[in-house]
């Protein structure tokens, strides 16, 4: 293959992997600037981590923080609620403006109703799996749902090492989105960094999470750091 093609085809590699950066590690009181550069420094989609202190051990943001966020945001927001119970907060963070809903299976006793919700409320659906939840939990749910969220951390915070046992739940999952021929986002958020992002993306996945290495350096740095983190897909 001639230089040209090569360059072509790293670059459609490279604008295939969508990147979105969690804003827990922006700085808070700066929230809407913070938002407004990482959309002007090239990211794919807004990562809004929801955390309630009950589901998981830390508390974070809600809907009204999410709304005013919004008009500061020009890609789409990213919304990952780590919270229990689910179902009532769908309708306010749909309002609020996320595009994507991503909720964990253990959140509630019916994650097929759930789903169902996320999608009457006019939102993508997103189901997010913990280090230690199987893949069979998404059997008979992938006729329901538009995005896999795989935690390479337990969640509550920003900033942990990334548990490697993940690449292989990484990789059957893409056997199994692979076979079900729909098309079904796979991301990965925790400890993705410039090294383990092209294990990430090796191993299938379309859409990477990263605070730490997003926004690391200030916002000077914030368009270096999410190319680099997009061309972990051709090395
Ligand atoms: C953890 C959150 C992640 C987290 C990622 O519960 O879901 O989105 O902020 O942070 P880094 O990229 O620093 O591991
Ligand atoms: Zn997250």
């Amino acid at each position: 293959m001639g230089h040209t093609q090569n360059v072509e085809k790293w670059l459609t590699k490279m604008a295939d992997i969508k990147i979105s950066p969690s804003i827990l590690s922006a700085d808070f009181a700066r929230l809407g600037e913070e938002v407004a550069a990482i959309c002007d420094a090239g990211c794919d989609y807004v990562h809004v981590d929801v955390m309630d202190g009950h589901f998981v051990p830390n508390l974070t943001i809600g809907p009204d923080v999410v709304k005013a966020l919004a008009p500061h945001a020009s890609k789409p927001l990213d919304v990952h609620l780590m919270i229990a119970p689910v179902d009532p907060y769908i309708e306010a963070f749909a309002q609020a403006g996320a595009e994507i809903i991503t909720f964990h299976p253990e959140a509630g006793p019916h994650p097929h109703r759930t789903a169902q919700a996320i999608k009457a409320a006019g939102c993508k659906v997103g189901i997010s799996l913990n280090p230690a939840t199987p893949v069979s939990v998404l059997d008979s749910l992938m006729g329901d749902i538009d995005l896999i969220l795989v935690m390479s951390v337990n969640p509550g915070f920003g900033g942990q090492s990334f548990i490697e046992s993940q690449l292989e739940k990484i990789k059957t999952l893409r056997a199994m989105i692979d076979a079900s021929g729909r098309d079904i986002e796979l991301e990965v958020d925790g400890g993705v960094n410039r090294e383990t992002a092209a294990r990430v993306i090796a191993a299938g996945a379309s859409m990477l999470v990263a605070g730490t290495a997003t926004f690391q350096g200030g916002p000077d740095k914030y368009a270096e750091n999410i190319s680099a983190l997009r061309e972990a897909a051709v090395r």
